[in-house]
């Protein structure tokens, strides 16, 4: 028995020696993310105005399950309780995002809701008082539907004031508090679904790229993007000149890196492939770090792409303190700038056509969500390559995760036995280790996601939580890669104790 005992224990052990805490230097930031549409509920209440989505998920036919956040997680009511499932995972960050219509329902053109300040920093002390760092995120998707309405929202150069003026309240409010700031998530997908393909609110777009009512898919995402990008730069003023010497903290933005190989190797695939790389993130991290849009883009698209006057660029330089990564899948790209495209559309990545099989294999796994394969060594090149770029800026992946299929037959013990997304978390986490030993200034790691939620389009039909959510009691239920991250963060037992109290002492110390 003894000796049957010892040997379990000299297998776990050397199962995880393979990838433990301990090769994250202290301080790493491991944490679960989250955003406010998904999770919150509590969609009317305490005087919050109806968002975007909020009046997009209420048009027939949006979302598949015809579903909506109107409830969702009930995270509203329920965040004391979500507080302490992150405390008993043992996470020492939470990447959360507040809905601007909470805290402004009516934008600069109302008055401030007191009641959703006061939500966001009940929130926060009760992370704080649990040693959690929050990570906010000040713009995940949701706007007020109201600056839809009055002025189309990111079409119009006036709302670089209103988010400015958005910023700015939770700067005050919050800042004392928060260290670290993102003003916005993935705005590369947003604006593309949004604008050109028109399945994000507000749903604009042209022929071949969708079939919308109103919208110009070849030249609205390009004017929609630019004010994105200077409101990004608006806030970040506010935040170095009004708060960032006092509140000290740092801010950034997030962008959804799929990482693209070569579909051959030849020389036209291989530059298709930093292409259409380019048109994906550059096309916002260039202006926010250079000041001005990629070369790669202007090559292609000319006089479409706005530009910025000289102001403006000296304004949009060095505009991050870093870039924070969501990481998911890697795909093929096939050039067809040199080759015929049979897309009309491809103009719009950069003339490559992005493709999952080759010679009948696919790159990678496929999971619950169509587009996405698991290819582990992806999140190291996407870190490289923001490394290189970017001239070694600190980065943060912001979110990585897997998704599960729930259908209304899909078993809840099945859904509770995520072995797959264990094993995806460990070998992404070991391929984020390779970029770090090559000298990637990587500071923190957060789970997409905590909890199921709602997962827009596909609306409650994709799980991507470490705990199980019941829609109808709104029980959460810690799945098998819940107790794995726990344990992962706990280190690895027995053996690694000592260690585990050196690594604790060090970050108390400083
Ligand atoms: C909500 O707004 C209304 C009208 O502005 C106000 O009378 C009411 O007191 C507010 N409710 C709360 C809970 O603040
Ligand atoms: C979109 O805008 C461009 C540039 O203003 C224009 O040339 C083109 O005709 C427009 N396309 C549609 C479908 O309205
Ligand atoms: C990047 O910066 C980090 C932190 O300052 C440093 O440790 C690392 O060596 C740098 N990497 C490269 C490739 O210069």
């Amino acid at each position: 028995m003894e000796k049957l005992a010892l040997l379990l224990i000299g297998f776990f052990f050397s199962l995880a020696a393979a990838l433990e805490r301990s090769q994250f230097p202290p301080g790493f930031l491991f944490g679960t993310s989250t955003s406010s549409y998904q999770i919150e509920g509590g969609y009317l209440e305490d005087n919050k105005s109806l968002s975007n989505w909020d009046a997009f998920t209420r048009m027939p036919g949006k979302i598949n399950d015809g579903t909506n956040g109107n409830i969702a997680d009930d995270h509203y009511h329920l965040y004391k309780d979500d507080v302490e499932l992150m405390h008993s995972l043992g996470v020492n960050s939470y990447r959360f995002s507040i809905s601007w219509p909470r805290v402004l329902p009516r934008g600069r053109h109302g008055d401030i809701n007191w009641n959703g300040i006061s939500f966001y920093n009940d929130l926060i002390d009760t992370l704080l008082l649990k040693g959690i760092q929050p990570f906010v995120t000040l713009n995940h998707y949701d706007i007020p539907q109201e600056l839809e309405d009055r002025f189309g929202s990111w079409l119009n150069p006036q709302i670089q004031e209103e988010y400015g003026y958005f910023a700015d309240v939770c700067f005050k409010a919050f800042g004392e508090k928060v260290k670290y700031w993102i003003t916005f998530n993935e705005p590369n997908l947003m604006i593309k679904w949004a604008y050109m393909i028109g399945i994000y609110p507000p749903g604009r777009c042209s022929q071949p790229f969708g079939d919308c009512t109103f919208g110009n898919s070849t030249a609205e995402p390009y004017i929609a993007a630019h004010n994105l990008i200077l409101a990004h730069a608006t806030a970040v003023d506010i935040y170095r000149k009004k708060y960032q010497a006092k509140q000290r903290g740092s801010i950034g933005i997030v962008m959804a890196i799929e990482w693209k190989e070569p579909f051959s190797n030849n020389e036209m695939d291989r530059l298709g492939a930093a292409r259409s790389v380019a048109f994906a993130v550059a096309w916002f991290l260039d202006p926010l770090i250079f000041g001005d849009y990629p070369s790669e883009m202007r090559e292609i698209l000319g006089p479409r792409l706005p530009t910025f006057s000289s102001d403006e660029k000296k304004k949009l330089q060095n505009n991050l303190d870093f870039i924070g990564i969501n990481h998911y899948t890697t795909r093929y790209a096939k050039d067809c700038l040199f080759s015929p495209c049979d897309s009309l559309t491809a103009e719009s990545e950069g003339f490559v056509i992005g493709t999952a099989e080759k010679d009948g294999c696919l790159i990678g796994a496929p999971t619950a969500v169509p587009g996405l394969f698991v290819v582990p060594s992806g999140l190291e090149k996407a870190i490289l390559y923001v490394m290189q770029r970017y001239n070694n800026i600190s980065m943060f992946i912001t979110e990585n995760g897997f998704a599960q299929d729930s259908r209304s037959d899909s078993k809840m013990e099945e859904l509770l036995n995520d072995r797959e997304r264990v094993e995806f978390h460990r070998s992404y986490l070991s391929s984020l280790l390779n970029a770090m030993r090559k000298g990637a200034d990587v500071r923190g790691y957060f789970i997409w996601s905590l909890i199921d939620n709602f997962e827009w389009l596909f609306g409650y039909t994709k799980r991507f939580g470490l705990y199980h959510v019941n829609y109808d009691t709104q029980e959460r239920t810690p799945k098998l890669s819940a107790k794995w991250y726990k344990k992962f963060l706990q280190g690895s037992g027995i053996q690694s104790k000592a260690n585990n109290c050196n690594s604790l002492n060090k970050d108390l110390s400083e």
